[in-house]
């Protein structure tokens, strides 16, 4: 997967760009504030995802700005294709000038994987940010899949609104059957796409990992499920009572975990701060393996600010072990650039260019 070029409209505080990167690494540099995450996000939202930041789509228009667009041609497997994403109100998206019914149609087509200082959330916060990760991972190797996803968040919010109404007025509990099947049809379906990814992911996080530590540490990855998927539909009905009471469905999928052991202990609890950024880094280095062994082609890694929390031997490693993928790094000391061989530095100043 290589970006030949990348347009840019009134993205952020990006007016006009147009970005032509190597097919190998490419560093993004510039002082703080300048617009080398702008670059990055721009790029990522070709993935038909929303913004790793968690931005909406009315922040990320250049404010006082009509509209946003973004213009991506890119080569996978040897065809030349152009995306176009135009933001206004909502986000609009076309494929070789084709408009597609929504901007997640766009995901199957251009493939990404990102790394973000915000990722230690990942290991560091609560479940939903895991979640979130194995979601979005598998969402971009199989639309359907955010169709289930879709499909059985709409039940399990509908149960949870008959159950609360349960506690003010008498209803029939049988309105609950069509929404409790959904729920374990769906259900079932998402905690298998689920575990088949953990499955793929396993032995090359493993490797990554012992990699990045020096061989020091072993890392370990574990899918904590809520629900027995046998007595699945069983326990909705028995748990209609006190789920109302709690205002919660309270298993299945949405309740789920994926817990990382290093050395045996869970990270999430005993992890150091590197140790913490390393497994969310590796995570995403797998993430890009995965990709490559269900497409034939590594994704574009794109490594926002990733030197800076890294020591040297480390970063050795990480760019030793990205090479031959279009990487884009972005970083404010323009140090990591000398140490290229190959691929270029690009500077960043006020949300231009300047090369
Ligand atoms: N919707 C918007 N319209 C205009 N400007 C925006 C918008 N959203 C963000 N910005 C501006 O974009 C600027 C650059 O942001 P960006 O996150 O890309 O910086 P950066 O170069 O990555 O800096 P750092 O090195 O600190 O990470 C910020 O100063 C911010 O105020
Ligand atoms: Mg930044």
């Amino acid at each position: 997967m290589k970006i030949k070029s990348l347009k840019i409209k009134n993205f952020r505080n990006l007016k006009d760009i147009s970005f032509f990167p190597s097919d190998e690494i490419n560093v993004i540099y510039g002082e703080n504030a300048q617009g080398k995450t702008n670059l990055i996000e721009a790029v990522w939202l070709f993935t038909g995802a929303k913004s790793f930041r968690g931005a909406k789509d009315s922040e990320i228009k250049m404010l006082g700005s009509q509209s946003a667009v973004l213009d991506l041609i890119f080569e996978s497997n040897g065809v030349e294709n152009d995306e176009k994403i135009i933001i206004e109100n909502r986000r609009k998206a076309f494929i070789n000038s084709k408009s597609l019914s929504s901007p997640g149609m766009l995901a199957g087509n251009f493939y990404a994987i990102v790394f973000s200082p915000s990722d230690l959330s990942l290991i560091k916060d609560g479940p939903k940010e895991r979640r979130r990760f194995i979601d979005i991972a598998i969402g971009q190797l199989y639309p359907k899949y955010i169709n289930y996803l879709k499909d059985y968040t709409r039940a399990v919010t509908q149960r949870n609104s008959i159950l609360k109404q349960s506690l003010k007025e008498n209803i029939d509990f049988n309105l609950l059957s069509a929404f409790e099947a959904e729920i374990c049809d769906k259900g079932k379906k998402i905690i298998k796409y689920r575990l088949r990814y953990i499955e793929l992911i396993t032995p090359i996080l493993t490797e990554i990992y012992s990699g990045l530590s020096g061989e020091k540490e072993k890392i370990t990855i574990n899918y904590l499920s809520s629900a027995n998927e046998e007595n699945f539909a069983q326990y909705l009905v028995n748990s209609r009572k006190s789920d109302a009471l709690a205002g919660i469905t309270s298993a299945g999928p949405h309740r789920d975990d994926v817990e990382f052991l290093i050395n045996g202990l869970n990270a999430r609890k005993f992890a150091s701060q590197g140790q913490m950024r390393s497994v969310a880094l590796c995570l995403k280095l797998s993430e890009a393996h995965v990709i490559k062994n269900i497409t034939g082609e590594f994704p574009v890694a794109l490594l926002d600010d990733v030197m800076s929390e890294l020591d040297p031997s480390r970063q050795e490693y990480i760019l030793n072990h990205i090479k031959g993928w279009q990487v884009l790094i972005t970083c404010c000391e323009p140090d990591v650039v000398s140490r290229l061989k190959k691929g270029k530095a690009i500077k960043i100043k006020k949300g231009k260019i300047e090369e």
